[in-house]
């Protein structure tokens, strides 16, 4: 090991041995210890109770009840998985669901936003927003007949957005606005109430998108003032490849909005099969088809482990790992080029960190081919260190930090190429 580092593993130790939230990594399904895993923030691993779940689910309510589950346990599986998010965001029962995908979800609340705003055309953003959020945006602009516009406010330093970019963008004009926090690259947290204050007092709305948010950074939509949101579950939440987004909308707003599109999961007697759209008078006018029912399932035991851990202990570790990660940042990885592609203000940043090096890509290759390590590439130079509170040890840090710090000193990057693969 690098002798910088001897000081910080001895703390590593030390920090694992105080934490009270290392029980939790027991909870998860560790298939290979040696492997550092450290994008949580991507796909968050396993829990031992959503394996164990699956095995009732597919033996006894397929297998058994089969259509009976219906009315036994999946029905009401988008509401009652969302009252338990709820608290997670600081939303009332009732003002959350579960269901279809966080792009799906952006589109019912962007359209939403718009009807409650007629005539205001704005809609601003920022360039750290998730591609995924813009492309929405542009995409209800030009079914709307391309009446608005949307406005990116920049990052001069490819991290943050200022504040005073927001001041000076919003005017009343502006129906909306709406980012991703902590953004997906460089984990910047954006001041969300001031901001949603200053939108509102220029009367606009909100829609933030807290998919490396949820269940990691404290958030307190009822009393921030938050209009709508949307989020990932299965990133810090833990609910598996492809498990169905949360999306909130404050209870004032659902008797306004106008929710698109319309489904019979959205109507008020889906089982009236009336030929007439009624929407339902509860979140369940966000409700669109039938939704993908194991996946969904899949997220509640997963929520389970985050409300027994809550969030405050979560976002404590992580502020605490964020710092310990950035000092050795500092005593060994600034010294073979690498950049804090992340705010050094732990009050700023989320729970992953990037660090920019203009080898970016090939070192990750090695990281994961060769080293055990598993972050991922974001272009064009960013590798990305999640920490997830519930299993990442300070351990896993320091052994990360040391093997970065080998793979570019000894330039073993050097024998892969620059091709990137589909996935990064
Ligand atoms: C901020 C943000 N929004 C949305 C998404 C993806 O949404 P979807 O689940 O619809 O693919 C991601 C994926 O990483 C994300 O980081």
């Amino acid at each position: 090991m690098n002798t910088k580092l001897d000081d910080f593993l001895n703390q590593a130790h030390q920090l694992d041995s105080a934490d009270g939230l290392a029980p939790f990594r027991d909870e998860f399904v560790i298939a290979d210890d040696a492997l550092l895993y450290l994008d949580g923030n991507s796909l968050g691993r396993m829990p031992k109770a959503t394996r164990q779940m699956f095995g009732d689910v597919l033996d006894h309510q397929w297998a058994d009840r089969l259509i009976r589950s219906w009315g036994e346990n999946w029905y009401d599986a988008p509401t009652r998985i969302g009252d338990k998010i709820a608290p997670i965001i600081g939303a009332q029962p009732g003002e959350v669901i579960v269901g279809d995908s966080t792009t799906v979800n952006l589109f019912k609340l962007v359209t939403a936003a718009l009807s409650l705003r007629p005539g205001q055309t704005k809609i601003i953003s920022d360039v750290l927003n998730f591609p995924t959020d813009l492309y929405t945006i542009q995409g209800v602009i030009d079914l709307l007949g391309q009446d608005h516009e949307l406005i990116l406010l920049p990052a001069d330093d490819g991290i943050a957005i200022s504040m005073e970019a927001y001041k000076a963008a919003l005017d009343d004009d502006v129906a909306l606005v709406t980012f991703s926090t902590p953004t997906f690259k460089s984990g910047y947290l954006h001041e969300i109430e001031a901001i949603t204050r200053l939108a509102h007092d220029a009367g606009s709305l909100v829609l933030w998108d807290f998919s490396h948010g949820v269940g990691s950074v404290p958030i307190d939509v009822t009393n921030w003032g938050i209009d709508f949101a949307v989020g990932c579950t299965y990133k810090y939440l833990n609910g598996g490849p492809g498990s169905p987004a949360f999306l909130y909308v404050r209870e004032q707003h659902r008797k306004e909005a106008n929710a698109r599109p319309w489904g019979w999961w959205g109507h008020e007697s889906p089982f009236a099969f009336d030929l007439d759209y009624r929407a339902a008078e509860s979140a369940r006018q966000f409700l669109v088809g039938t939704p993908p029912v194991l996946s969904m399932l899949a997220v509640e035991p997963a929520v389970d482990l985050v409300l027994r851990a809550g969030v405050d202990a979560i976002r404590e570790k992580a502020m605490a790992m964020g710092e310990f990660f950035v000092e050795m940042f500092d005593a060994v990885l600034a010294e073979v080029g690498f950049t804090l592609g992340s705010p050094r203000d732990p009050h700023r940043r989320g729970s992953h960190i990037s660090l920019r090096h203009p080898e970016g890509y090939r070192i990750c290759r090695v990281l994961i081919e060769e080293e055990q390590v598993i972050p991922d590439f974001r272009e064009p130079d960013n590798i990305r260190l999640g920490f997830a509170p519930l299993y990442t040890r300070y351990v896993d840090c320091v052994e990360a930090v040391e093997r970065l710090h080998r793979v570019v000193a000894d330039r073993r990057y050097e024998a892969y190429d620059t091709h990137r693969t589909d996935i990064t």
